[in-house]
């Protein structure tokens, strides 16, 4: 369960009890310690007591759910109609997400594709896991939702026996990504409208006309736009050709944290999603779901093991969960090494790709349900969910663009979707610090080696790092180190 019970600056997270705990420290609400003055003794006792009455809650549950097994499942049940019916405000939404990404998936649940499906940590391309038992233990290093180390890693697409047949996949954190989606949804917009302004152009002129493509002063290469109405994509660049930017993965091959959950839990641990069925009604899908009837592909004789609402919980609680932050060292020495560290981030070309800041347009979202009936949900990404927020020039460290970093760090295979095996979404480097090692596969321990992989595209910027003397490269990784998350009390178990 959930191990952070405050934020000196923010609201505590209470996992699946009473709503009123819920938002309630916000009246703390200031600079993130520890960059601003420390808190006040009363402070520190109003936190102090609430890290203890969490804990004490969620052994509560604990106990609950020893004599009355199947009790904390009812935490993940979620059923959109209710959601609908406005049974559920945004604080109970977010709770029901968090006990899902706690959640420990047993077999009632639908875990795995049997009863007795046995781990396969190497997945084949039918067949996820079992890797685990729940997001959590994946996805906690550094604090809740943080990153995984190697032992979590995960081997997609192999041959089930090897090793070195599959993709591997350390796990990133999963901080602040309700701004990337969103981010990542406007400069689809912003892409797609240039790509229909284009076409538009060239109906009415009855001439070819070629557009660069540019979203947030990100360039995404070119199109042309016939006058037959067709496009000639050859020269688009970073992005999918249909202009969909998809923010998440190392591939940058999702584009909705929706599709995250469901897919996360279809591969982690073979539980399928009541919407993923249901699209089997229509046309089975055998081979990533199994070969049993609509409403139980996998045979393991549990349906609708995730809920359409379960979908929406964990979609909302994972866009609103904390923003990482940037926390420079308080000695003097130190935060002159940091300063000049920042200054050798852009002068080496870092921020080319690892671009600092990405303007939000728009706080709101709408989180949009499968079923065309639901009632999206809105929210506000700057002002609503867990402290810290943020604000709208957000500090991500990455264009949200695909480069090819070279043959040394490429893949085994292609992806899926046919990505090439050496191209990854620029990683954001917010959180860097607790989310180590690096790179997709967590070859990488340090910075150093990090940029020691950065082939092809960033080869220039690595060779420019390289030529810096001892001390300037120490300078960077200060730099990288202050980018982190905001310290929060928990009482350790
Ligand atoms: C076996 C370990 C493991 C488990 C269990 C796991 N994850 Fe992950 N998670 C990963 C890995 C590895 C990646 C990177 C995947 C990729 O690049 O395709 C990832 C990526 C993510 C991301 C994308 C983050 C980003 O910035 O791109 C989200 C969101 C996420 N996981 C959510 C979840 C949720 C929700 C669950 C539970 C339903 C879950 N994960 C369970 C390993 C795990
Ligand atoms: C051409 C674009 C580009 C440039 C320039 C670039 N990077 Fe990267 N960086 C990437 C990509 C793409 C990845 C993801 C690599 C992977 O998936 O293994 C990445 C990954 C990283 C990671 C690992 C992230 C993680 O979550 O594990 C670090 C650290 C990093 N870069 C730092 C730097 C530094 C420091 C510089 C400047 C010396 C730099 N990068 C220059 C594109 C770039």
């Amino acid at each position: 369960m959930r191990r952070t019970a405050g934020s000196l600056n923010g609201v505590r997270r209470t996992p699946v009890v009473a709503t009123s705990l819920f938002f309630a420290v916000t009246a703390l609400a200031g600079e993130p310690w520890p960059s601003g003055s420390p808190p006040s003794v009363a402070q520190l006792t109003e936190l102090s007591s609430a890290a203890d009455e969490l804990y004490q809650l969620e052994r509560r549950e604990e106990f609950l759910e020893a004599f009355e097994r199947g009790e904390d499942r009812e935490h993940i049940s979620v059923f959109q109609d209710d959601i609908d019916s406005g049974l559920f405000d945004l604080d109970r939404l977010f709770r029901a997400g968090d006990a899902l990404f706690e959640h420990e998936f047993r077999n009632e649940d639908g875990l795995g594709a049997r009863a007795d499906s046995p781990l396969l940590r190497i997945h084949t391309p039918s067949r996820g896991g079992l890797d685990t038992y729940s997001c959590a233990g994946c996805h906690s290093q550094g604090g809740p939702d943080g990153a995984g180390s190697a032992v979590e890693n995960a081997f997609i697409n192999g041959d089930g026996v090897s090793q070195a047949s599959a993709n591997v996949r350390n796990p990133p954190h999963a901080l602040g990504l309700g701004l990337v989606q969103a981010l990542g949804e406007e400069m689809t917009r912003t892409l797609q409208l240039q790509r229909s302004e284009a076409q538009t152009a060239a109906l009415d002129s009855g001439r070819s006309v070629l557009v660069e493509l540019e979203a947030k002063g990100v360039r995404f290469g070119s199109l042309i736009a016939l006058p037959d109405g067709t496009l000639d994509t050859s020269g688009v660049e970073g992005v999918s050709k249909d202009l969909v930017l998809r923010p998440f993965g190392w591939k940058g091959d999702v584009a909705r944290l929706r599709r995250f959950v469901e897919n996360a839990s279809r591969i982690h641990f073979g539980v399928q999603s009541h919407s993923l069925a249901l699209a089997a009604k229509e046309e089975p899908d055998p081979d990533q779901l199994g070969p049993g009837p609509w409403y139980d592909p996998d045979q393991d004789g549990v349906q609708r093991e995730l809920e359409e609402g379960t979908l929406t919980a964990g979609a909302v609680y994972l866009a609103l969960v904390e923003v990482p932050t940037i926390i420079p060292p308080t000695s003097n020495e130190l935060l002159e090494r940091w300063a000049r560290g920042s200054g050798v981030f852009d002068q080496v070309g870092c921020n080319g790709c690892h671009q600092r800041k990405l303007r939000l347009d728009y706080a709101f979202y709408d989180e949009v349900p499968d079923d065309p009936a639901a009632l999206p949900v809105r929210f506000n990404l700057l002002s609503d969910g867990d402290q810290p927020r943020g604000n709208a020039l957000v500090e991500l460290f990455s264009d949200l663009k695909r480069h090819d970093l070279g043959e040394e760090l490429a893949d085994p295979h292609e992806n899926a979707q046919g990505i090439p095996r050496s191209e990854f979404l620029t990683r954001p480097l917010w959180g860097i610090a607790e989310s180590g090692p690096f790179l997709h596969d967590g070859r990488a321990t340090t910075f150093a080696q990090a940029i020691a992989f950065h082939g092809g595209e960033a080869a220039e910027s690595r060779s420019a790092f390289q030529a810096l003397d001892a001390s300037a490269q120490g300078d960077l990784a200060v730099f990288l180190s202050s980018l982190s998350r905001t310290p929060k009390l928990r009482v350790p178990r």
